[in-house]
């Protein structure tokens, strides 16, 4: 990399697993599942090794997303962008006209630009450090006709494993009807990546009448990791 870049005391590229607390540990072998390219020097807070996107799986819903655009959507919003798991993926496809990646935590942010740098993509990436349901208000509304929106919310913290169906009502800090009324406020075309145990009732109640929505599972090793409820007019077939 060209110029040094220091990291903030939150942010970590630990090289061994006796560097790595105790707490965070389990994710050290799935390291380079969820970054291949760990090895050069990815960045992550504690906090972000448990929310970011695996690789494959970032990949595979990049893939979906670009194949299944609505017609005429060039832009896309990565509201909550982590550690840059999906936004990267995203500007990999090189099919966006420009992807906006929106991180409120800065120690947070700074990780998913040093990581876009590492996969060589940070040029495709406009960043917002900020709330994003602001920053879709105040400072991308000109953009919403062109955009699409997707969305990994936080989920509440390693608990929601234990739940046969996982509340999306009670979801922390925010709920999937806050989530869907900020959002298509902004856009009908909204990807949510979500818990795979997610109440398929609740995700229905968003659906306009009459319309479709589909859910895509992401799975690795023979189990789902996640799904992704497409709102809008997604046209998923791969
Ligand atoms: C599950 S993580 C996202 C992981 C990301 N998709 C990745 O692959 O690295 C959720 C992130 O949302 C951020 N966040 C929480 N509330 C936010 C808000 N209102 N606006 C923007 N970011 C927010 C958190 O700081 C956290 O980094």
């Amino acid at each position: 990399m060209a110029e040094e870049e220091v990291a903030p005391p939150e942010v970590h590229h630990y090289e061994s697993i006796e560097e790595v607390p105790w707490d965070i540990q389990n994710y050290w072998s799935q390291r380079h599942r969820i970054f291949s390219r760990y090895d050069d020097g990815v960045w992550l807070t504690d906090d972000a090794w448990f929310g970011v996107t695996p690789e494959p799986v970032a990949n595979k819903i990049a893939t979906h997303l670009v194949e299944n655009a609505p017609a005429g959507r060039c832009i896309l919003v990565d509201c909550f962008a982590g550690a840059g798991g999906n936004t990267i993926a995203f500007a990999k496809t090189g099919k966006w006209k420009r992807v906006y990646a929106i991180e409120k935590n800065p120690a947070v942010l700074q990780c998913a630009k040093h990581n876009a740098k590492i996969y060589g993509v940070e040029d495709k990436i406009t960043w917002f450090e900020g709330d994003c349901f602001e920053i879709l208000k105040n400072q991308l509304k000109d953009l919403a006709p062109y955009s699409v929106i997707f969305a990994s919310p936080p989920w509440g913290g390693p608990g929601y494993r234990s739940d046969q169906v996982f509340n999306l009502r009670t979801m922390e800090p925010y709920s999937l009807e806050k989530l869907y009324k900020e959002y298509s406020l902004f856009t009908p075309h909204v990807a949510l990546y979500l818990p795979r145990t997610s109440d398929v009732r609740q995700m229905a109640k968003f659906v306009p009448e009459g319309r479709k929505a589909e859910v895509m599972h992401y799975c690795m090793d023979g189990h789902s990791k996640a799904l992704c409820i497409f709102y809008g007019d997604f046209n998923n077939h791969s």
